[in-house]
């Protein structure tokens, strides 16, 4: 799978795989499938309160550590103690180190990502967690966070997909070194039937969620449909019965 090159030097598989609602019983079971299929890159966060299973997974595996990448996020309401709340997540996940961490959404009504910004450049001084980064930042936040950040985010995650694009924003991002990582790539199913996705898909003889894959149609890293038994080869097949 190809990898890109975050801002810091590290290296991120370009396609992940996301947990978002795979129920905590059922996400062992689902990263096993997906490190099987291929994908070296799972993306979970404190809120989707699954962040065990994805560990339990990574015990598991027979794959080396260091060849498995790994996003969590740090939980709106634990803005204000992010040291304690990455801890908490890199117990659940039994990880020594966190690949990727990102603040999940800025809150500006609460004032504080700022203040974890800084709590987690002391985190990643300290080589607990590999990258750092943001979710869900538009420009007006990313002004804010860069007028006192040591640290440049190494990535953004925000939505975009063929019917949200998000160019202005993600221009922007990449001109500051800030790698846009789009999540819902599929629209969350919606893109899959548009004119335009439906005419590239028949005429590259590709699935229609192929062609919303990033590694396809733009260099961006991803999160993966989660309930979907995904295929390393670029398919994603209906889920398991
Ligand atoms: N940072 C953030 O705030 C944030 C927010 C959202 C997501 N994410 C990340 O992005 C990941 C993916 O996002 P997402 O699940 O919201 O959206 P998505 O990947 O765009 O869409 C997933 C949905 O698309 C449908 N789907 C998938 N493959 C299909 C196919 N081949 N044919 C037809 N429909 C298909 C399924 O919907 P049905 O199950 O309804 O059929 C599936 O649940 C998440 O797991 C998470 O890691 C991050």
């Amino acid at each position: 799978m190809s990898e890109l090159t975050l801002n810091n030097g590290v290296t991120i598989p370009q396609l992940g795989f996301g947990v978002f609602q795979v129920p905590p019983e059922d996400t062992q079971r689902t990263v096993e499938d997906a490190l099987a299929a291929g994908y070296r890159h799972i993306d979970t966060a404190a809120a989707y309160q699954n962040e065990e299973g994805v560990g339990a997974a990574i015990a598991d595996t027979g794959i080396a550590r260091e060849d498995i990448f790994i996003t969590t996020k740090l939980r709106n309401g634990e803005q204000g103690r992010a040291q304690e709340a990455f801890q908490n997540s890199r117990k659940a996940l039994g990880l020594d180190y966190v690949d990727l961490y990102l603040i999940h959404w800025p809150v500006p009504s609460q004032g504080l990502y700022v203040q974890a910004w800084k709590e987690m450049e002391r985190l990643y001084e300290n080589k607990e967690i590999r990258a750092i980064g943001v979710s869900n930042f538009l420009s007006d936040h990313l002004d804010t966070l860069l007028e006192s950040a040591e640290i440049v985010p190494a990535v953004n995650q925000i939505e975009l997909h063929p019917s949200y694009q998000q160019a202005e924003l993600a221009g922007k991002c990449r001109s500051l070194g800030i790698e846009v990582e789009a999540y819902s790539p599929l629209g969350q199913g919606a893109d899959l039937n548009g004119n335009a996705v439906t005419s590239i898909a028949t005429a590259h003889n590709a699935t229609t969620a192929q062609v919303c894959s990033p590694g396809t149609w733009r260099p961006a890293t991803s999160s993966s449909p989660s309930p979907w038994t995904p295929d390393v080869s670029g398919k994603i097949l209906p889920r398991r019965p």
